[in-house]
């Protein structure tokens, strides 16, 4: 076929006669008319043929080569580059969502399909949500300054490293003053969140078939981060103190638990267990995983030092997040790591990916140097604490009789169980419907749920609003409408 049939070039177009040929060319080329190694007319050929200058078809050809649709040479003719057919190649259709993929993801993978973890949340107002900071009382106008601050400062861009000097150094300062953590700065890794620190920990600790062993009722996400390395979770149970001492076949790899504040019972371990759990844990065999997530909030008395401050060995690895004691959506927790894995973690941290925003981390950092955070924390520790007389009291006035209630001396949520032993599902069903969203004891069960209890959040709503949803609970529950108050 003669390529001039296939051009047709107008003359009153104002887009130019050679910007014309290059565009038909192009579209003759990428949609297969004219295929790979096939050789064009000489710009003499074709401008006669089509009647145009023949700078029109040279600059035309020019623009094609530099476009990397042909290839020009010396006295010979245009060729069409080799890659054409892959370049413009139809993509594959989309895969169906519903096409059978099964073979192509991994155990764990297809198994997240039963898992029960929101990946967003209802919005508007669920009071009684266990596990959630007031985000209301954060100090939104001094974080702005902050952010703004860290993120004006970063135009001077300085070296760029993974874990901020600044933030680790605010962290091992507080962690060591209020939570009794011995560190240097370099033991401290700054990551997205604690579940991110529970799946670094999984991923450098794990073999395939190790056991673990967590606290059972006791925080999912742990597990979930375990069983996703491979390892056989061995579910321990509590006794008043929490996690119970027990002797087991296998030497465990990891022991993962909550002593501030038990999860989710708020039990607190006292010295002595934690005595105990240290010495049960083989320098070398065991490691120890310790979840502070909210031990900022102690209401009864002074916390307890952590774990990883008593422990002489180096086997303890401490994580916390920023998600309770500021607000869910700063989304930064840390890990503390004993001295011979810092290096090998901070690696590894790196290959996995799990980084959190420079500009964030600076402006914790500030938050934190100014005073503010600490600010936040005495002040949210003041209503948080009102916040939990206040639930306990509302369930003891209007549902006494039916529940008992466990107050925690610290943490964001109490538990309350049916006096007669009644199971927790179908309550639970009932109260969400109603708008109370709690949750059910037995779904934090490793195994068979073999404890039931409502688990009530109290951080997040103020008193009126706890009041509130005590009511509808009563309602709910009872049958009878409670009386405000
Ligand atoms: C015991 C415990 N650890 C860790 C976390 C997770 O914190 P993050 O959101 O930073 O992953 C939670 C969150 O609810 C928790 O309850």
């Amino acid at each position: 076929m003669i390529l001039a049939e296939l051009l047709t070039l107008k003359r009153s177009d104002e887009a130019g006669l050679a910007a014309q040929l290059t565009h038909q060319l192009r579209a003759l080329m990428s949609g297969g008319q004219i295929r790979s190694g096939a050789m064009l007319p000489s710009s003499r050929t074709l401008s006669a043929e089509l009647d145009v200058a023949r700078n029109t078809v040279i600059h035309a050809y020019e623009q094609l080569a530099a476009e990397g649709y042909l290839r020009l040479a010396p006295r010979r003719r245009p060729v069409v580059a080799d890659d054409i057919e892959q370049r413009f190649a139809k993509p594959a259709p989309a895969p169906r969502r519903d096409a059978p993929r099964k073979p192509q993801l991994s155990p764990w993978a297809l198994q997240l399909s039963g898992s029960d973890w929101p990946l967003s949340y209802q919005a508007g107002f669920r009071p009684l949500r266990p596990g959630l900071a007031d985000a209301r009382e954060f100090p939104h106008e001094i974080w702005a300054r902050c952010l703004r601050r860290s993120a004006l400062r970063r135009r001077f861009n300085d070296q760029t490293v993974i874990n901020r000097p600044s933030l680790r150094e605010a962290l091992r300062d507080y962690l060591e003053i209020s939570r009794g953590v011995r560190a240097e700065a370099d033991q401290i890794l700054i990551l997205p969140t604690a579940q991110a620190a529970l799946t670094l920990i999984a991923a450098t600790t794990i073999v395939a078939g190790d056991a673990v062993w967590t606290e059972d009722p006791g925080y999912p996400g742990a597990a979930a981060a375990f069983r996703a390395a491979g390892a056989d979770v061995v579910g321990i149970r509590l006794d008043q103190w929490g996690m119970m001492r027990t002797r087991a076949a296998r030497t465990p790899k990891l022991i993962f638990t909550t002593p501030s504040h038990q999860h989710p019972t708020g039990r607190v371990m006292p010295v002595a267990r934690r005595t105990e759990l240290l010495a049960a844990a083989e320098p070398g065999k065991t490691w120890i995983v310790e979840d502070d997530y909210d031990g900022e909030f102690h209401y009864d008395s002074r916390p307890m030092p952590a774990l990883q401050g008593l422990d002489r060995e180096g086997r303890v690895l401490y994580l916390g997040t920023f998600a309770k004691a500021t607000t869910a959506d700063i989304r930064i927790g840390y890990l503390v790591v004993p001295p011979q894995l810092a290096r090998t973690m901070e690696i590894a941290q790196r290959h996995l990916g799990l980084i959190a925003s420079v500009h964030v981390q600076e402006a914790l950092a500030g938050f934190m140097a100014d005073g503010h955070f600490l600010a936040h924390i005495r002040r949210m520790r003041r209503i948080y604490r009102s916040r939990r007389d206040s639930l306990a009291a509302a369930l003891a006035r209007h549902l006494g009789p039916v529940l008992a209630a466990e107050v925690p001396p610290g943490g964001m949520q109490l538990i309350a169980r049916f006096r007669d032993g009644a199971a927790d599902q179908s309550a639970v069903t009932r109260l969400v419907a109603a708008g109370v969203e709690v949750r059910a004891l037995s779904s934090l069960a490793l195994e068979r749920p073999h404890d039931h209890g409502l688990l009530l959040g109290f951080a997040a709503w103020r008193e009126n609003e706890i009041g509130a949803a005590v009511r509808i609970m009563a309602n709910c529950l009872t049958g009878k409408r409670a009386a405000r108050g």
